[in-house]
């Protein structure tokens, strides 16, 4: 890193109150990214400003309700920039990753039938399990790529397991238990040739890589606590491969 580099990395560490904490005299250091990002002064003010001055539902006829649906479209479009999209109207927010993914899997079960196969990974935050593995109980084969003893994923094992009867492979980016970083361009090359939709966790890896989808090209990407709460998430649909069941989700 050079010392200009490491100067604007000093810098930014006032951005973040948090870092500044001292616990029994020592200046405090956060292990646990995946269980909270620390957020900056400029989100927590704006989140403060929106409840003194906005806090309103949407699409309403009155001057609080409209500055709402302005600052969600504004976030909207900021989102689609950080990720690459193509545009804000291919941005979905929801309550968090988990909760996004439970409505995912529940939209995308409409067009699956019992025996068609999901895969997942073994190196997977529950987030990217839980709804897929729940899918068995209509039927769905649910399998799992296998991690090896270096915390990395096995691709000659999810190679062999993705087939012509694989629907959705569910993979993280990067893994939040080893901070190993997944060859998702090799993913989706197996994908497209299955012609399978991959959809990829980008909760652990976004606030560290800069992202652009379209290079990518996954069916779902989503991400989230970057520098936003923990509990927000938004995610990112490629329109063109998903509008079946983007109609029913969102
Ligand atoms: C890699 C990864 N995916 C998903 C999640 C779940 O995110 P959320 O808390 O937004 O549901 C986490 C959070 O701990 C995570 O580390």
């Amino acid at each position: 890193m050079t010392p200009d580099e490491l100067k604007f990395f000093e810098n930014r560490r006032s951005d973040f109150p948090s870092l500044s904490r001292t616990v029994n005299g020592l200046k405090a250091v956060y292990l646990d990214g995946p269980a909270g990002t620390q957020v900056p002064t400029p989100v927590i003010e704006a989140i403060a400003q929106y409840y003194r001055t906005s806090n309103a539902n949407t699409h309403g006829m009155f001057v609080t309700s409209q500055e709402s649906d302005q600052m969600i479209e504004e976030t909207r479009a900021a989102v689609a920039d950080f990720l690459g999209a193509s545009g804000p109207e291919t941005i979905s927010f929801g309550a968090n990753m988990t909760t996004l993914n439970f409505s995912l899997s529940k939209a995308i079960a409409r067009s699956l039938k019992p025996g068609d196969e999901i895969l997942i990974t073994q190196l997977d935050h529950e987030a990217n399990r839980g709804p897929w593995l729940a899918l068995s109980q209509f039927g769905m084969n649910v399998a799992e790529i296998n991690v090896r003893q270096d915390g990395t994923l096995d691709y000659d094992d999810a190679r062999s397991k993705i087939s012509p009867r694989t629907r959705l492979v569910a993979m993280g980016m990067a893994s939040n238990a080893f901070g190993s970083v997944n060859d998702v361009h090799r993913m989706r090359a197996w994908t497209k040739e299955a012609g399978c939709l991959l959809l990829l966790d980008a909760v652990h890896y976004a606030p560290h890589f800069p992202i652009n989808v379209q290079n990518i090209d996954p069916a779902f990407g989503g991400h989230g606590e970057e520098v936003i709460p923990e509990g927000a998430a938004g995610g990112s649909r490629i329109q063109s491969a998903t509008d079946r069941h983007v109609a029913s989700f969102f």
